[in-house]
C-alpha cells in the first residue's frame, strides 16, 4: 500500500538557456513537468491502493511497459561488461575521462564568426585532438569523418550491410560560463574535480556525459572484440548551444547524402534522464518536440503633427490587434492518442501518487468524452501542463513611435508561438491571419499576410503587414509500439537495474515532448527519433546543466523519505552516474545490434 504523502522536490528552474529564438530550453520543459508535478501533491484522503486503481481504468492496455532487455547473442559480452563496470578500477578510469573533457572549454557563444576567423573556434580542435589520443582504439577502428571541421562523424562498419544502421548523437560544446558566476561555483567550472562524490564541470552532465559516455562503452567493447553487424554511426556537432546550424545543421545533410531519406533504423540524441514523477521513477524519451513561430505584425497609418491626431494611430491600431489576439488566445484541449495524452497515460498507469480519480479519468478517457474532459479539467489547471498541450502565443516585443510630438507611422509587434504536436505553422498563422482580419474593416485597413494582399485593393486608412520569417512544424511524432522504442526502453530498464544491484528494474518510460534539439536537422533520416540522455535526476535537481554547479554525481541521496514508492527509492541510494550511463549505451548498443529493427 502506498502512502499518499509525498513532498515533492520543488524544481530548480535554470536561467533561460537560449535567449535566441527558435530555439527553446530544454531545460525549461523538464522544470515544467517538475513544476506540473507539484500540481497533484496529493491529498491524504485517498487511500486507494493501486490494484484497486486498475479495475476501475478501462484503459487496461494503457502505457504497457517493455521488460528490461538484457543482451542475449552477445549475453556472456554483457556479464563480463557489466562486471567490469562494477569495479572500483573501471569506475577510476570513468572518472578520470569525464574530468578531463570537461576540463577543455568549448563554450558556445551566440553570434559567433565564421570558423577559421573566429578564434573561439579553436577549443574544438583541442578537444578533437583529446578525443583522437583518449579512445585510440576506436579511433584505429571506427572510420572518422570531419564535417565542416569540427563536426566529427563516426562510422562502425556492421558486418551486415542490409541491416539499417544505427545513429547515436551527441554534442560536445557546452553553454559559457559567466565572468560574474565564477566564484558561485563550488569547484571551478573547467576543473573537472572530483571531490569523491561528483565531477565538476560545465558539461559534465549536458552533454560531454554522453559524448564520452559513448565513446568509453565503444572502447571498452572494442577491447572485448566486439563487431557489431548493425552499422553504428556517431554524430557529435559543436554548436548545439546556438542552434547547431554548424555542427548538426551540417552533418545531417552528410549523412543523407550517403545514406538517402528514411534510411536509418533508429536515431538516439541527448534529452531528458530519469526522474521521479508521481512516486515513481519515469525515465522520458522525448518522442515529440512542439513547432515554433514567430509572427511580426506591422500597422502603418499615415504620419503628421500629433496636434490634429486621426482617431486611431498605427499604435492605437496595433494596441487593438493585440487585446484581440490575447481575448481569442488559442484554447488547451486534450486529446485521445497525442504524444501528451500517452504520456498522461504513463503517469497514471504508473505514478503511484496520482490521485485516483485523475488516474480513473485518464484512464477511461479514451473511450469517454465526459472523462477527457474530467481529465483535461484537472491537467491544464496547470499552466504548466496547458503548454504542453497547447498552441501558445507570446507577445513578446512591441516598437513604434519615435517622438512626443509627432504622429507614429509604424508600430510592429512580434508573437512568438510555440506549437502543438497536433497543429501546424499553417494553422498558426491562418489563425493570426483571420484575427487581423477582424479588425481590417473597423480601422479601414489593407493587410497583407506572408506576402498576399488579402483586402480588396483600394485606398485605405493604413495597412498591416504579417510576416513570418522563420518556422518550424512540429516534429514527427515517433511511435512507442515499434521495435526501436522498445530496444530504447528496454535498455534504459536494464541499465537501471544493473546499477542499482538488480534493484532498479521499477524505472517505466514514457514518452515525452521535448524542446528543439540538434535532432531537428535530422527528421528525414529515421522515423524513430528519441531525445534521450540516460541522466539520474532522482535528486530532484537538475545537477546545474546550464547553470552554476553543473556537477555528475557519483553518489546521489534521495531526499523523499516518506510516501511515493519508497522500496524503489530505497533501491536508488547509491548509483555510480556516470558509469551507468556507459552502461546504457552498452546495453543500447548490444540490444540494437540483436533485434530486429
Ligand atoms: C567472459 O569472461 C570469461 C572469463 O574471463 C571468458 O572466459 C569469456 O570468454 C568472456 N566472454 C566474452 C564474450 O568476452
Ligand atoms: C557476439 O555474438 C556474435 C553472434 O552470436 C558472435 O559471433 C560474437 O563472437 C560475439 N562477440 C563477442 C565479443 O562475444
Ligand atoms: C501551408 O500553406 C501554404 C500556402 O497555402 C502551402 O503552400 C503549403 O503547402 C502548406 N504547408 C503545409 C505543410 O500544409
Ligand atoms: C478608408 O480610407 C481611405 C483613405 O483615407 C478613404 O478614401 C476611404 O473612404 C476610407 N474608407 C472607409 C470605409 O472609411
Ligand atoms: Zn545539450
Amino acid at each position: 500500500m502506498t502512502k499518499l504523502k509525498a513532498e515533492l522536490p520543488g524544481p530548480i528552474v535554470p536561467r533561460s538557456r537560449r535567449p535566441k529564438w527558435p530555439l527553446v530550453s530544454a531545460i525549461t520543459f523538464f522544470a515544467t513537468w517538475s513544476a506540473w508535478l507539484c500540481l497533484f501533491a496529493p491529498s491524504p484522503s485517498l487511500p486507494l491502493s493501486e490494484r484497486r486503481i486498475r479495475q476501475h481504468s478501462a484503459d487496461s492496455e494503457m502505457c504497457v511497459q517493455t521488460s528490461p532487455l538484457i543482451p542475449q547473442k552477445n549475453g556472456s559480452l554483457w556479464n563480463n561488461l557489466t562486471t567490469l563496470h562494477a569495479t572500483d578500477d573501471f569506475l577510476a578510469r570513468a572518472i578520470s575521462q569525464l574530468s578531463v573533457a570537461v576540463q577543455i572549454p568549448t563554450e558556445t557563444f551566440d553570434a559567433m564568426g565564421p570558423i577559421g576567423e573566429d578564434a573561439r573556434w579553436q577549443s574544438r580542435g583541442s578537444f578533437v585532438d583529446h578525443l583522437e589520443k583518449s579512445f585510440q582504439l576506436l579511433h584505429s577502428t571506427l572510420a572518422l569523418e570531419k564535417v565542416n571541421t569540427y563536426g566529427l562523424l563516426y562510422t562502425w562498419q556492421g558486418s551486415d550491410s542490409t541491416l539499417k544502421p544505427i545513429l547515436l548523437m551527441g554534442h560536445y560544446d557546452v553553454v559559457p560560463v559567466a565572468s560574474s558566476s565564477v566564484d558561485q561555483w563550488t569547484h571551478p567550472p573547467y576543473s573537472g574535480h572530483f571531490d569523491g562524490e561528483a565531477i565538476w564541470g560545465r558539461g559534465s552532465l549536458d552533454d560531454k556525459a554522453g559524448v564520452i559516455g559513448m565513446m568509453m562503452a565503444i572502447e571498452v567493447l572494442l577491447e572485448h572484440k566486439f563487431t557489431p553487424s548493425r552499422t553504428i554511426i556517431l554524430s557529435f556537432g559543436f554548436d548545439e548551444e546556438a542552434g547547431g546550424y554548424q555542427g548538426a545543421g551540417h552533418l545531417a545533410p552528410a549523412l543523407l547524402d550517403r545514406f538517402g531519406p528514411n534510411s536509418l533504423a533508429m536515431i538516439v540524441d541527448e534529452g531528458h534522464g530519469y526522474s521521479e514523477r508521481y512516486g515513481s521513477v519515469f525515465a522520458v524519451p522525448g518522442i515529440a518536440e512542439k513547432g515554433s513561430v514567430n509572427v511580426e505584425i506591422e500597422v502603418q497609418t499615415p504620419g503628421g503633427h500629433s496636434s490634429v491626431p486621426p482617431e486611431h494611430t498605427s499604435i492605437g491600431i496595433l494596441a487593438a490587434i493585440i487585446v484581440h489576439l490575447e481575448s481569442h488566445a488559442p484554447k488547451s484541449t486534450l486529446q485521445i492518442d497525442t504524444p501528451v495524452f500517452e504520456m498522461a497515460q504513463c503517469f497514471a498507469a504508473h505514478g503511484s501518487t496520482m490521485p485516483p480519480a485523475i488516474k480513473r479519468s485518464i484512464g477511461r478517457a479514451r473511450g469517454s468524452i465526459k472523462d477527457l474532459k474530467a481529465a483535461e479539467e484537472h491537467l491544464v489547471q496547470d499552466r504548466m501542463f496547458r503548454a504542453l498541450v497547447e498552441t501558445t502565443q507570446a507577445v513578446d516585443i512591441i516598437s513604434g513611435g519615435v517622438k512626443s510630438n509627432a504622429l507614429p507611422e509604424q508600430a510592429q509587434t512580434v508573437v512568438n508561438h510555440r506549437i502543438a504536436t497536433q497543429s501546424s505553422v499553417n494553422a498558426t498563422l491562418s489563425r493570426d491571419t483571420k484575427l487581423v482580419m477582424d479588425l481590417a474593416r473597423k480601422f479601414n485597413l489593407s493587410v497583407t499576410a506572408y506576402g498576399e494582399l488579402l483586402t480588396p485593393p483600394g485606398s485605405t486608412y493604413g495597412s498591416v503587414a504579417l510576416r513570418a520569417p522563420q518556422s518550424l512544424d512540429p516534429a514527427p511524432v515517433s511511435p512507442i509500439s515499434a521495435p526501436p522504442f522498445r530496444v530504447l526502453a528496454g535498455s534504459i530498464r536494464t541499465a537501471r537495474n544493473t546499477a542499482a544491484g538488480g534493484r532498479g528494474g521499477g524505472v517505466r518510460c514514457a514518452g515525452a515532448l521535448t524542446a528543439l534539439l540538434d535532432t531537428r536537422f535530422y527528421w528525414p533520416l529515421s522515423a524513430h527519433i528519441f531525445r534521450y540522455g540516460h541522466r539520474n535526476l532522482l535528486d530532484g535537481t537538475l545537477g546545474g546543466i546550464h547553470t552554476v554547479n553543473e556537477r555528475m554525481s557519483q553518489v546521489r541521496f534521495l531526499p523523499f523519505s516518506s510516501g511515493a514508492d519508497s522500496e524503489l527509492m530505497r533501491a536508488d541510494v547509491r548509483a555510480d552516474a556516470f558509469v551507468e550511463i556507459i552502461t546504457y549505451f552498452t546495453a543500447l548498443i548490444l540490444n540494437a545490434d540483436e533485434a530486429e529493427l
